[in-house]
């Protein structure tokens, strides 16, 4: 019965581990998010961040502001006045003051929650959803996005990021008229740096992985700690070996 378990296990895990090669195919053009978990800093500047550009419409109801705090080494009064702005209880979690209801009602679409979102969309994804969006006066929100097309959500981050126009260049092959990006025109110059805003992006993209999987951290921490116990286990180990066969020669 054990072993019938973890043959259906390895199998599954090993379907998984192929869907995860042929998904990643698909989404080739993406750029790498290249964020780092283990960077605190920037992890600390992307909640900071979530709190100011994203929590107004969207929530992270996993999250608890002190366990935030504990991971990324914030004191109490830290995570108090930068990410709660003095307002709430530091065991509350990251609830949005929108209700999803009413997100629904001005959208259209009600915001999700985003605790989980890096783990069913993938950081390389989050990363380009929050590059792509570019001028589209047609829309309600005045923007539209390149991954996903006629998006509800506006584009929160246009003071720093500016505004541009998305030129895109039309192929048809046999009646079937497709549209890619040809290149992008800036309308008016952000408030950062582009490479800046890259950062900005890439902090937002790293603080949402961290929040789809906190345990990531200690996970981390732990693994080195491991690895340290055994190189120190094989030195005494060896030493015990000559110990024990001294003389048996
Ligand atoms: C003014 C409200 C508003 C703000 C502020 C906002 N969003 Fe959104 N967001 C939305 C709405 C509405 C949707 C649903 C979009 C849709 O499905 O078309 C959405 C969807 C998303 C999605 C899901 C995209 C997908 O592929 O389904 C992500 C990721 C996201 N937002 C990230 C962010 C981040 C990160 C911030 C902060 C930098 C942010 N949002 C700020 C309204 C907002």
């Amino acid at each position: 019965m054990m072993v019938r378990r973890v043959i259906a296990g390895l199998l599954l895990a090993a379907s998984a581990a192929s869907w995860g090669q042929d998904h990643g195919a698909d989404v080739a053009e993406l750029m790498p998010a290249n964020n780092d978990i283990g960077d605190i800093a920037s992890l600390q500047r992307g909640a900071r961040y979530f709190v100011n550009y994203c929590l107004g419409c969207h929530s992270a109801q996993y999250v608890r502001y002190n366990r935030l705090g504990e991971d990324l080494g914030l004191t109490d009064a830290q995570v108090l006045e930068n990410l709660m702005f003095g307002a709430g209880q530091l065991h509350d979690t990251m609830i949005s003051s929108m209700r999803p209801e009413d997100g629904a009602l001005w959208f259209g679409v009600a915001p999700p929650d985003l605790s989980l979102i890096a783990r069913s969309r993938g950081v390389d994804y989050l990363y380009n959803y929050m590059r792509g969006f570019y001028s589209d006066p047609s829309r309600p929100t005045g923007s539209n996005n390149l991954w996903l097309e006629n998006t509800a959500m506006p584009d929160v981050l246009w003071e720093m990021g500016g505004t541009r126009s998305a030129v895109f260049s039309e192929h048809d092959e046999d009646g079937v008229v497709t549209r890619t990006l040809d290149h992008f025109e800036v309308i008016r110059e952000g408030s950062v740096s582009e490479e800046e805003y890259d950062q900005v992006i890439r902090d937002i993209t790293n603080f949402l992985e961290y929040i789809g999987e906190p345990i990531q951290l200690e996970r981390r921490a732990l693994g080195v700690r491991v690895i340290a116990f055994l190189l120190i286990f094989l030195v005494i180990s060896y030493m015990l070996k000559r110990e024990i066969w001294r003389g048996v020669h």
